[in-house]
């Protein structure tokens, strides 16, 4: 029998098993999120903190690690729909060491160094000291001076293969000069500078698109895009600072490499500084650091690696690094400063952004007085009050972010923030009601006229890939705002060439007229616009979600404004997928059911697929939506337009905005058709005749159109022309040439007895 005392300490060590476990869960969580969603939850910082958390644990109890923990491997960014490729040589990570805040602060850099000079037996081993850059993992393969794919990190042995994507990156060259070795990997940081960043999210913001969080995820979420156009339009540059398999005239150490990049013509990492000694390493850590502010792309530390490369060769890696590299992390410059209030940002696409107002405060080389504080669910978390003292950080050295409140000094006045509460339930810009999307977190004025949405709004209506109003452009949009003209962009169809052409675009002392020819320009596009197919109008809406590419395809199911706006067909595949999520949530398979239980749960699957296979029968049978059913008793459904968009949808045109658009659009007369209209779609019924083609031939008892309206209720379809598409010839008395060529074409010819039999089948 356990005494109390070794219970108690049986009981703790199981606690830390556990809390073990749940810390790898966590960590692999957050690697998931980070490498292939590229949607992280918690700060970079948070992330080490619980790392080296993990780590601590591990050199306790070394019998606890895995060949599966977050320790022993790479993260990994595999997504679907790549290649993939095998590296000749892993793509490694390199492990960390931390600055401290208190004693020796750079304990765990001469410690690093410290063992190189033990494992090599040298008092100075020659290092390279260069920053290290926050942006996605990659490695081009060069095989006789010819870039023959780029890929991901993946899980460190297979990554993904994003050549079309890094093709677009304009100073990766694709061909090397004349004198490339025969086999170059070279391995580096795809990234996007910090100004292109905010000019991107500007401009996402503009667009109604969600923005990035940082420069790293719009670089993650940018290079896993399958479309290589849109990536060509996104700010990506390339760095090499590493080299994977290599054949050709010997290199030597880390200069040696630096020469062969900037002959082939390939950007390298700058600046790389030379250091050999502790005092040297420590130094040119320092001036990296003061360095690496004015580089204009996020970093977030300094790459200390061995520089000649036999001797890499001679300590090699871990599962997870290389023994001859190590990342310092600098620690980000923290300050404390007080929260003297929240303002909230209307956004020119309606979402309310919290931003604290801070009483002044220098942080990593600029002053700081304001910070986003992202949205309702962000402040909560932190629980972050008006008077609060918190502490301020940049994170990855460029946006100002709060890290946490100093409750200590918290006010006894202070009450939790509810953003809602603090504007009164409407939006501070227009006083229209705020509204939440479902899953979302945003709060969004909903208001289709509200003035800080107007001008954007009609900026993006007139835009080439909306409906191409020429000549009205975001500053002639402010300014029919800014002078009352217009309150939202439809208001643009009831101006007159002579109203437009009046438009004061300068000042009331300095005025600039916008002018007739061009307002008569922008009329005639206008007028040219109200005939634009359906999905460039639905583009020009700007709804969450529905970009060039989704307008496209709703267009393909709906024939015009007016049937998209009654949205049956979006409620069908709505309702599909949750009947697919129902059915799939019985799994009469797991092992909890037992016996009965798993017999009503089947017949409950049994009633259910049946409902579904019906509902779906009229689309499936066109191949529109697919219901499959895997072996393992679960089904399988793709929404065609995707969950989110088609609940945008149904929310845009039930709200208050989208019913005002839809009467304005009837009052000025313009019902958008769709171009892309796949024909026979939605016209078509379920029935015992769907995905049947008939043509009639001969005398029939009854008039034909009859016998055709009777075909189409039954789901069926009745052509003209004997083709090889046609299913069945259906002939009276006489019927001459279709019958021969029904006869030629195999085709089986029924009677009028069949086809009624067919129709009504007992
Ligand atoms: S050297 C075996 N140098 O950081 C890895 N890596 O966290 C040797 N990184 O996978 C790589 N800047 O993608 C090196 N100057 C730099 C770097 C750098 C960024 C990335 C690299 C690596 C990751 C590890």
């Amino acid at each position: 029998m356990m005494n109390l005392f070794e219970f108690a300490a049986a009981q703790q060590e199981q606690d830390t098993r556990a809390h073990y476990d749940e810390l790898c869960a966590t960590i692999r969580r957050n690697n998931e999120l980070y490498y292939a969603q590229a949607q992280p939850e918690i700060s970079d910082a948070e992330y080490d903190r619980l790392y080296r958390e993990l780590e601590e644990l591990e050199a306790a109890h070394p019998e606890w690690v895995t060949p599966d923990s977050p320790t022993q491997r790479v993260g990994n960014d595999l997504s679907e729909g790549f290649r993939k490729v095998t590296h000749p040589a892993p793509m490694l990570s390199i492990d960390d060491i931390f600055e401290h805040k208190e004693g020796e602060t750079d304990a765990e850099l001469v410690e690093f160094y410290q063992r190189l000079q033990r494992s090599l037996e040298q008092d100075a081993p020659a290092v390279v000291v260069e920053p290290k850059i926050d942006g996605c993992a990659v490695t081009l393969l060069y095989r006789k001076g010819r870039l023959v794919y780029a890929a991901t990190r993946g899980d460190g042995r297979t990554g993904d293969d994003i050549t079309a994507n890094v093709r677009t990156i304009r100073s990766v060259p694709f061909t090397l000069p004349v004198d490339a070795p025969e086999l170059l990997e070279v391995r580096g940081e795809i990234y996007m500078p910090s100004a292109d960043f905010d000019k991107l999210n500007e401009q996402r913001d503009a667009d109604g698109l969600p923005t990035f969080a940082n420069p790293r995820n719009a670089t993650a979420g940018t290079i896993k895009l399958l479309d290589a156009a849109e990536v060509a339009t996104r700010p990506l540059r390339f760095l090499a600072h590493g080299i994977g398999v290599y054949e050709g005239a010997p290199l030597h150490n880390a200069d040696d490499y630096e020469s062969l990049l900037k002959r082939m013509g390939i950007p390298c990492n700058q600046p790389i500084l030379r250091a050999a000694g502790l005092a040297d390493v420590r130094h040119a850590v320092q001036e990296i650091d003061s360095l690496r502010r004015s580089l204009g792309y996020g970093t977030d530390g300094a790459v200390i690696k061995l520089a000649d490369f036999s001797l890499r060769e001679s300590l090699g890696n871990t599962a997870r690094a290389p023994r001859w590299a190590a990342a310092f992390k600098y620690l980000p410059e923290q300050k404390e400063t007080i929260l003297k209030g929240i303002t909230i940002q209307v956004g020119r696409t309606g979402v309310l952004t919290p931003v604290a107002e801070l009483e002044p405060v220098r942080l990593s080389g600029t002053t700081v007085s304001r910070a986003t504080l992202h949205n309702q669910d962000e402040i909560a978390r932190k629980d972050i009050r008006i008077g609060d003292t918190v502490l301020m950080e940049k994170s990855g050295e460029i946006i100002p972010a709060v890290v946490h409140v100093v409750t200590a000094k918290r006010p006894a006045e202070a009450v939790p923030y509810s953003l809602y509460d603090a504007v009164g339930g409407v939006c501070p810009c227009c006083g229209a009601p705020i509204m939440q999307e479902e899953g979302q977190v945003a709060w969004r004025c909903t208001n289709f006229t509200c003035s800080a949405q107007a001008a954007m709004r009609t900026t993006y209506f007139c835009k080439r890939e909306a409906l191409d109003i020429e000549n009205l452009g975001g500053t002639v949009a402010e300014a029919l705002v800014n002078r009352g003209m217009i309150t939202s962009p439809l208001d643009l169809f009831r101006l007159t060439v002579e109203e437009l052409g009046a438009l004061n675009l300068g000042t009331n002392d300095e005025p600039r007229r916008f002018g007739e020819k061009n307002a008569a320009k922008a009329i005639a596009a206008l007028e040219a616009a109200r005939k634009l197919p359906l999905e460039r109008w639905l583009t020009a809406f700007g709804i969450p979600t529905i970009g060039t590419v989704t307008a496209r395809t709703v267009a393909k199911y709906h024939r015009d404004l007016q049937e998209l706006a009654v949205g049956d067909f979006l409620t069908f595949l709505l309702e599909l997928e949750q009947g697919v999520e129902r059915f799939n949530s019985l799994n009469p398979k797991a092992r909890s059911n037992k016996g009965a239980d798993k017999e009503q749960l089947l017949v409950q699957q049994g009633e259910l697929r049946g409902q579904l296979a019906e509902t779906v029968a009229p689309y499936a049978a066109r191949g529109y939506v697919k219901l499959e059913e895997d072996g393992s008793n679960k089904l399988k459904f793709t929404n065609p337009i995707g969950t989110v968009s088609c609940r945008n949808l149904r929310q845009y045109f039930q709200s208050a905005a989208g019913l005002m658009v839809q009467k304005t659009l009837a009052e000025l007369n313009i019902n958008p058709l769709s171009s892309g209209f796949e024909e026979n779609f939605l016209t078509v019924q379920a029935g015992p005749l769907s995905g049947k083609t008939f043509v009639l031939t001969g005398a029939l008892s009854r008039p034909r159109p009859e016998f055709e309206k009777m075909i189409a209720e039954a789901g069926g379809k009745a052509t003209g022309t004997v083709t090889k598409k046609t299913d069945y010839l259906v002939a009276g008395e006489g019927g001459g040439s279709k019958r021969d060529k029904a006869v030629k074409l195999g085709i089986p010819i029924i009677g009028e007895a069949d086809l009624l039999s067919m129709l009504s089948p007992s």
